[in-house]
C-alpha cells in the first residue's frame, strides 16, 4: 500500500509550530508577524482563498490587514496602495491577490513590491535568489511541496524527478529547487510542457513524478513507474450529484488507479493545497524576523 502523504495533517503541525513561536515572540515582546492581502475585485475564488489565509493568520496569532479594492480601481491607484504598504514599518508581509483584472498590469504590480515583504516569493528578486539558492521567499506551492517530501523522509539524491508543467508559480520553480544541491534536490530533472512529445514515455521514467498542468485526471497508471511517488498539484471541481454540495474536487492525477502503483502519493483535496498557506505564513513569520534580507 502506498503512503498517503496527508498535506492537511501536515499543514495542521506547521500551523501549530509557528503559532508556538508566536506565543514566544509576544512572550519577549517581540514583533508580531503582520500580513497584508489585497483583494482586487469580486472573483468567487479569489475571495475564499483571501479569506482563508486572514483567517489562518488569527489561528497562528499573527496580525492581518485585507485591503479590497473595486474592480475598476485604477492600476495607479493600486501601485499606491503597494507603495503605502511597503513603507509601513508595522507590515511585515504583502501580497496581492491574483488573477487581477485585465487593465492592470501584473508584472508592473509584482514589480512594485518591495522584495523584503514579498511573502508570495513573485517578484523577480526572490525568484531569482531562489534560482541562485540564496535565501528567499520561496512561492508558497513549490515550497509546501519541499516541505512534504522533507517532512516524509522522500530521498531525491540522484532520482529522476520529471515536472509536468511549467508555469512561473509551480512547475518551472519547482524543476530549479528538485535540481539543486541540497535536499530535497540533488535530482535529475526532466521539464516537460504542452508541447512535449512522448510525454507519457518520459512520465514513466519518473522516480518522482510532480504534476501541475491543470488538466483532470490527466496522468493515468500507465504513465507510472511502479514504487514512484506522485505529487499532485491540480485541483477541480466536478459535478457529482452524489454528493450534498453537488461537486468532488479532483487533481491531474486518476488517484484511484495511480496510487497502488505508488511509493507514496498525495491526495485532492488533502495534499499540497493546504500546504500553500502554511508556506505563505512560515514566509511571513521569516519576514517579521527579518532571516531573509
Ligand atoms: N492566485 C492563485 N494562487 C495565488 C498565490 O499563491 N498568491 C497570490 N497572490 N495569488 C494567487
Amino acid at each position: 500500500m502506498p503512503t498517503i502523504i496527508d498535506g492537511k495533517r501536515t499543514s495542521d503541525q506547521i500551523k501549530s509550530e509557528i503559532a508556538e513561536q508566536v506565543s514566544k515572540i509576544r512572550a519577549n515582546g517581540g514583533k508580531i508577524p503582520h500580513l497584508a492581502a489585497v483583494l482586487v475585485g469580486s472573483d468567487g475564488a479569489s475571495q475564499t482563498y483571501v479569506g482563508a489565509k486572514v483567517k489562518a493568520c488569527e489561528l497562528v496569532g499573527f496580525e492581518s490587514t485585507l485591503v479590497r479594492l473595486e474592480e475598476t480601481v485604477s492600476e495607479e491607484e493600486l501601485l499606491k496602495v503597494v507603495e503605502d504598504i511597503n513603507q509601513n514599518p508595522a507590515i511585515d508581509g504583502l501580497i496581492v491577490q491574483l488573477p487581477l483584472p485585465k487593465h492592470i498590469s501584473v508584472e508592473k504590480v509584482t514589480n512594485k513590491i518591495k522584495p523584503e515583504k514579498d511573502v508570495d516569493g513573485f517578484t523577480p528578486a526572490n525568484v531569482g535568489r531562489m534560482t541562485l539558492g540564496w535565501p528567499a521567499y520561496v512561492a508558497a506551492t513549490p515550497y509546501g511541496i519541499v516541505e512534504l517530501l522533507k517532512r516524509y523522509n522522500i530521498e531525491t539524491s540522484g532520482k529522476h524527478c520529471v515536472v509536468i508543467g511549467r508555469s512561473h508559480i509551480v512547475g518551472s520553480p519547482m524543476s530549479i529547487l528538485m535540481a539543486r544541491n541540497d535536499y530535497p534536490g540533488n535530482c535529475t530533472v526532466t521539464l516537460t510542457h504542452s508541447r512535449t512529445k512522448n510525454l507519457p514515455e518520459i512520465a514513466k521514467t519518473a522516480d518522482i513524478l510532480i504534476v501541475a498542468l491543470g488538466k483532470p485526471e490527466f496522468v493515468t497508471a500507465d504513465m507510472i513507474k511502479e514504487g514512484a511517488v506522485v505529487i499532485d498539484v491540480g485541483i477541480h471541481r466536478v459535478e457529482d450529484a452524489s454528493k450534498k454540495s453537488g461537486f468532488r474536487l479532483i487533481g491531474d492525477v486518476r488517484f484511484d488507479e495511480v496510487a497502488p502503483k505508488t511509493a507514496a502519493i498525495t491526495p485532492v483535496p488533502g495534499g499540497v493545497g493546504p500546504m500553500t498557506i502554511a508556506s505563505l505564513l512560515y514566509n511571513t513569520l521569516l519576514a517579521a524576523k527579518g532571516d531573509i534580507y
